[in-house]
């Protein structure tokens, strides 16, 4: 088999200008995992889109191939973006692989350790910013308008045009859209980008599940977050730039901004654990989503096809699930194990 990237993939579906590079490593072809033990306790047919599995971790690799190749053809030296670390690994990869500049903001003490080493590894420069998320995009919005630095956050609508290929790979596996798909919400851009790419490869649509941190969950409150908090760090945003988008694709799709407590989420990072599919916080936001209605008596799930979007490999967090954890502690003779296990 030959292996292609999103772009090569889906060419047909997909906007970019003549004149663009191509910079890919190969993201996207991410595996649909049936459910069937948990399907079977929730009365549904489960599947978890693991999007963890794309290269540098995380769903944001499917839309930066194709703003970074775009900027690259474009002939800009720098690309910038504001993130709560899943962002910044994705935009430094492929800059890399550009020769680009890559300049990534981060609000200070809140990345996870993965991600933060992921930026770094591959040479990023990495500045944090004393305020959220959403401060940092303030400041990347403003210094794209003034100086020739290409923004890659969500914003920039190539990353739409990638990311939607998420959305034609779950309709090629099954032939068609599914019933429902959940999946975690903080600026915005997936849901909004899942949506474009229902409607434009035309298999019919799911209903969405929008989920959110209750401590960062403007589109529920219907007004913004000023001091977003969250376990998930991923999502802890108070002022999604994609917001309306979400809300309208979720009103279109007659489906559900929710919201669910971090206890609810590590909940749900253990259920999928359980399973074998081990991914970070933010990212067991859907399945979160999906528990709570279900357990809160709605019946709209019941044997529908549901797919939750795992956005995140676990790896990207480890401290959440390290600092929790004490490991036993023997002397190395024989008798010591044996009396532990047995
Ligand atoms: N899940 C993970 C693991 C994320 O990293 C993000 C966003 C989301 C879900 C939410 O997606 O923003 O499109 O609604 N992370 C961004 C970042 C903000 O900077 O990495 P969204």
């Amino acid at each position: 088999m030959t292996y292609q990237g999103v772009i090569d993939r889906y060419c047909h579906h997909i906007e970019l200008p003549p004149n663009s590079a191509r910079i890919t490593l190969l993201e996207g072809n991410t595996p649909l995992i049936p459910m069937p033990h948990l399907g079977r306790q929730l009365g549904c047919d489960l599947y978890v889109k693991f999007e963890g599995l794309n290269p540098t971790g995380s769903f944001k690799d499917r839309g930066m191939t194709v703003a970074v190749s775009e900027a690259a053809g474009r002939k800009v030296s720098s690309v910038i973006c504001a993130s709560t670390g899943n962002t910044a690994a994705s935009a430094a990869a492929p800059a890399a692989r550009a020769g680009l500049r890559a300049i990534v903001l981060i609000p200070e003490g809140k990345v996870a350790s993965g991600k933060l080493a992921g930026a770094i590894a591959y040479g990023a420069e990495v500045i944090q910013v004393q305020g959220s998320f959403d401060a940092a995009l303030s400041l990347v919005l403003e210094i794209t308008q003034k100086k020739p630095i290409a923004l890659v956050n969500s914003i920039n609508p190539f990353r739409l045009e990638g990311q939607k290929t998420a959305a034609f790979e779950i309709c090629d596996e099954f032939g068609k859209a599914p019933d429902w798909l959940c999946l975690p919400v903080g600026n915005a851009g997936n849901i909004t980008s899942y949506w474009l790419g229902f409607r434009q490869y035309d298999r019919g649509n799911p209903r969405l599940l929008g989920v959110q941190a209750e401590g960062a969950a403007p589109l529920v409150l219907g007004h913004p977050v000023d001091s977003p908090e969250t376990i998930a760090t991923a999502i802890r945003i108070g002022k999604p730039a994609r917001g309306e988008q979400a809300l309208e694709a979720v009103r279109e799709s007659r489906g559900k901004i929710i919201s669910v407590s971090d206890r609810e989420i590590l909940e749900a990072q253990k259920i999928l654990a359980a399973e074998g599919v081990w991914v970070e916080p933010a990212s067991s936001a859907g399945l979160a989503g999906l528990v709570a209605q279900i357990q809160g008596g709605s019946s709209e799930y019941r044997n529908c096809r549901v797919v939750v979007v795992c956005t995140g490999h676990g790896m990207k967090d480890p401290s959440v699930i390290t600092d929790r954890f004490v490991a036993k502690v023997i002397p190395a003779e024989y008798e010591a194990l044996r009396s532990l296990l047995i």
